[in-house]
């Protein structure tokens, strides 16, 4: 049998409806602002519960308008979980603002809270905390730890569309929360998009800006902002998955409660803690392995295709020029692999990549 990673084509749903609303577009030249990108913003901040939803045109771009929004104070200190995609990083030093790492819990790969605590000083102006592979953060305890401080929060969910906390989505724990929509992603485009969702109108006023030059209207500048707009195709198709998004949870929940029990089973296999009341969006499932590079290769010669999330920590990248050594997430990535799991996956390929995972170890 063979196992892809993902199969992006099978991930679109819908396609004849997807390819009428596209037509329809061209039919009527809409391609930039209008209707559909109206709709996925409005129907966006209802999926998510926030009163602003922003699109913009990709995950990165949506973090570094976040850590614009907020009006930190220059030279400030922002902190940063070391296992993430480069952008959390990256819209910290594209800012102009420091970049101080934190360590990661090894029970979910989030932000670690006691590595947190020491990192913060008089110096720290925000915390970028993201909900790694669909993984939510404490919110609550990182809000007790901030309490009384003037630390905003930025919550990167660029792989958590669909997860919560006590039935909140994440995104509105903190001051702002960005998304991906990249289309490897749970909630994914036919091409790079990316969102911002806050409460706050103002921070909301100025992403809205931010995002085509610091206008609202045509010539309307206020502000020098950049062309980060989400096309209206992009939206149009977005606003179709989010109809169905449900489901692909629920297949994504299915797939993981057959991983966990299964699994739990090899004792050499950390799969990762979950909390009572999160739901998990499953964007990734994720295994801790010694013998990682083997575990990989013998998958990959019985047909498996597994991933790396990731290769290596943010603070062994030597352009960050960061030298303290970080306890849990020391040569993480050595250990760290990524098994398939999204709705188009059959329950028979996952049972096949299980018992492949039992023949190894036996
Ligand atoms: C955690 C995280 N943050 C930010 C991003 C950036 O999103 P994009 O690729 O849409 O710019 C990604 C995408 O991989 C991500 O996984």
């Amino acid at each position: 049998m063979k196992v892809k990673f993902t199969n992006l084509y099978k991930l679109a749903p819908n396609k004849k409806k997807i390819f009428s609303r596209i037509k329809n577009l061209i039919a009527n030249s809409n391609f930039i602002g209008g209707p559909e990108v109206i709709n996925f913003e409005n129907s966006f901040k209802k999926y998510t519960g926030s009163k602003f939803c922003i699109t913009v045109a990709n995950g990165t771009d949506a973090l570094e308008i976040a850590v614009n929004s907020l009006n930190l104070k220059k030279g400030g200190e922002i902190i940063v979980p070391v296992n993430t995609w480069i952008s959390t990083a990256e819209a910290v030093v594209n800012n102009g603002y420091k970049l101080v790492f934190c360590d990661i819990s090894l029970d979910d790969y989030t932000i670690d809270l006691e590595d947190l605590k020491k990192k913060i000083n008089k110096n720290t102006s925000a915390i970028i905390v993201v909900h790694l592979y669909g993984n939510p953060v404490r919110m609550n305890k990182i809000k007790q730890i901030i309490k009384n401080k003037n630390i905003k929060i930025i919550e990167d969910c660029a792989q958590a569309h669909g997860s919560k906390i006590k039935n909140k989505h994440v995104g509105t724990f903190g001051d702002i929360g960005t998304f991906s929509f990249f289309p490897g992603k749970n909630l994914g485009a036919f091409g790079d998009g990316g969102g911002i969702i806050t409460n706050s109108k103002k921070i909301a006023d100025y992403c809205f800006r931010a995002r085509a030059h610091g206008a609202l209207l045509k010539y309307d500048h206020k502000f020098s902002g950049r062309n980060s707009r989400l096309d209206s195709l992009q939206c149009a198709i977005l606003n179709i998955k989010l109809k169905k998004y449900k489901n692909v949870i629920k297949k994504r929940s299915k797939f993981a409660k057959i991983y966990f029990n299964e699994l739990k089973k090899i004792k050499t296999i950390y799969t990762f803690k979950r909390f009572k009341n999160n739901i998990y969006s499953y964007h990734q499932f994720v295994i801790r392995v010694n013998d990682r590079n083997r575990l990989k290769k013998y998958l990959y010669e019985n047909g498996i295709e597994t991933m790396i999330h990731y290769p290596y920590m943010l603070n062994e990248l030597k352009f960050f020029k960061y030298k303290k050594k970080l306890k849990n997430s020391f040569k993480l990535g050595d250990k760290l692999l990524s098994l398939p799991i999204s709705e188009e996956h059959k329950i028979s390929e996952i049972k096949y990549i299980i018992k492949t995972i039992k023949n190894y170890y036996n």
